[in-house]
Formats: C-alpha cells, sequence, structure tokens
C-alpha cells in the first residue's frame, strides 16, 4: 500500500427523523447526497474518517449513520464530537467496521483517533489520559507519518465565536505534537468550513460538514450558504498528502455536482 486514501466526512448532524433540518439543511438526505457522491468518484478508499457530531443531540440518529457507514465495506474511523451521545455512540457503533479511538495503521501511515469531549460543553479539551495516549500512539510509531484526528480546532479559526468553543488546552495537545518529529497533519471537524494551513510542518486540516457550513471569520454566529462538503486525502509513503474538498451541489431533480478546490 504504496499510498493510503482516506475519504473524510464530518459534522453529519444526524436526527432519529429522516427529515428533520439543521439550519435549513435537511441532515440526513445531505448526507446520502455526500455519500453518493463520493462513490461515484475514485472510490472506493482505504478508509473513511468521521471526526465527529455524528448525530445532533439524538442519539436516534446513530442507526442511520450505522445504516450508511456500514454498508461500505470500509474501516469507518470515527472521534465523537460535543453534539455525540458516548455512551449511546458505543452501543450502536460496536464492533466492525467502526472504529471508535487509539489508532490505526494504514500502510505508511498511522491515523490517530483523539476524544476531545467535554461531557455537557460545547468546548474541547483533551484529558490527560486521552493526551497519555496520544504521546504513546506517536511514540510507538516506528518509521510511519502520523495523522491525528479530533472534533474540536486546536489552533484559532479568528471567529470569536468559534473561538470560544475550541480546544481549551490546545498549548498541552500541541506541546505533545511538538515532541515528535513523525506527524504529518491533524484533522478536525467542529468548525464546519474549510480550513487549510501549516504550522511547524504540519498540515492542519478542518474539513466542511456534510450539512449547513459556518462562516469563515465570523466575529458572531453566522451560516454561510455554502453546499456540503467531504474531503479526500492522498497520504504519500514519504510522508507527504494530496487532499482536495469536494463541496456538492444538489439541485432540484435530485442530482448532485462537485466544485472541487484541491490543495
Ligand atoms: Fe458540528
Amino acid at each position: 500500500m504504496s499510498v493510503v486514501r482516506l475519504t473524510h466526512f464530518t459534522d453529519t448532524h444526524l436526527h432519529g427523523g429522516e427529515n428533520q433540518r439543521l439550519r435549513g439543511v435537511a441532515t440526513l438526505p445531505a448526507l446520502e447526497a455526500a455519500l453518493s457522491h463520493a462513490r461515484s468518484r475514485d472510490w472506493p478508499p482505504d478508509a473513511v474518517l468521521v471526526t465527529g457530531d455524528l448525530v445532533n443531540d439524538d442519539p436516534a440518529g446513530y442507526p442511520h449513520f450505522r445504516r450508511l457507514f456500514g454498508a461500505l465495506g470500509l474501516p469507518v474511523l470515527c472521534v465523537p464530537g460535543n453534539h455525540d451521545e458516548p455512551q449511546a455512540m458505543r452501543r450502536e457503533l460496536a464492533g466492525a467496521p467502526f472504529v471508535l479511538g487509539g489508532f490505526v495503521d494504514l500502510g505508511q501511515w498511522r491515523i490517530v483517533l483523539l476524544d476531545s469531549c467535554i461531557p455537557g460543553s460545547a468546548r474541547g479539551a483533551i484529558s490527560e489520559q486521552a493526551l497519555a495516549g496520544l504521546e504513546t500512539a506517536l511514540a510507538s510509531a516506528g518509521k510511519r507519518h502520523c495523522m491525528v484526528c479530533l472534533h474540536h480546532h486546536p489552533v484559532p479559526m479568528h471567529s470569536r465565536w468559534l473561538d470560544s468553543v475550541g480546544l481549551t488546552n490546545a498549548a498541552e495537545f500541541l506541546h505533545t505534537i511538538d515532541g515528535h518529529k513523525n506527524v504529518r497533519a491533524i484533522v478536525w471537524g467542529h468548525v464546519h468550513q474549510n480550513y487549510d494551513s501549516l504550522r511547524k510542518g504540519v498540515r492542519l486540516l478542518a474539513t466542511p460538514s456534510t450539512c449547513a457550513q459556518f462562516l469563515p471569520k465570523a466575529q458572531d454566529f453566522a451560516v454561510d450558504q455554502r453546499p456540503p462538503a467531504f474531503r479526500t486525502l492522498e497520504l504519500r509513503a514519504d510522508g507527504s498528502l494530496l487532499t482536495e474538498v469536494v463541496w456538492v451541489e444538489q439541485h432540484s431533480g435530485g442530482s448532485s455536482r462537485s466544485v472541487c478546490s484541491a490543495a
């Protein structure tokens, strides 16, 4: 496996009701359209990644998640978000193909799945235990390149309201990252927008939601009218990566087309 290919979906915000909406977007049909579109191009990847807010405070959304992602025939790597219900998530998504934490080795890459949730809070934090797990995962990776996945953003998004619900102990998290030379990327959800930058040689990537988006750099809460999206990742054996955000525009006839922003 010289190249590892992942498809990243995030913040699916499913409800039990099939047509329930979040900020104007019916989240289940939007996810179905995104999955359908992803499956029409460069499919299958080696695994699918989902970085939290699988449901929107409604555990009845998990059976939809299990049905859709369980049918892909691929490992589904998940971390929880602040709108998830951890007990119900573990119960509903127990066993293969779902992986809910720890790390997974794919080719020359180690994908680390980190829980950044604080029960009852929209903010995030990496617990002492999770930080120790991260340290162990990075230290034992050998020659593998590492990608660390979590829900909350560990760097400012330059948006006052979003930065009030970020990772409260980002400094500790980044200190652990900085202690290892094998981390190539950090990937998150939560912010419902595209973000792509570099910090000390580590690629920082946030992926837009499969439902409603937030307006980048807004000081107060604001919805962005951009369509649902997902991200493809091509992780190469030399530690470099190629990634693309695919925006899925729905049309009244039910068809979808994509607009890609490659980086
Ligand atoms: Fe979310």
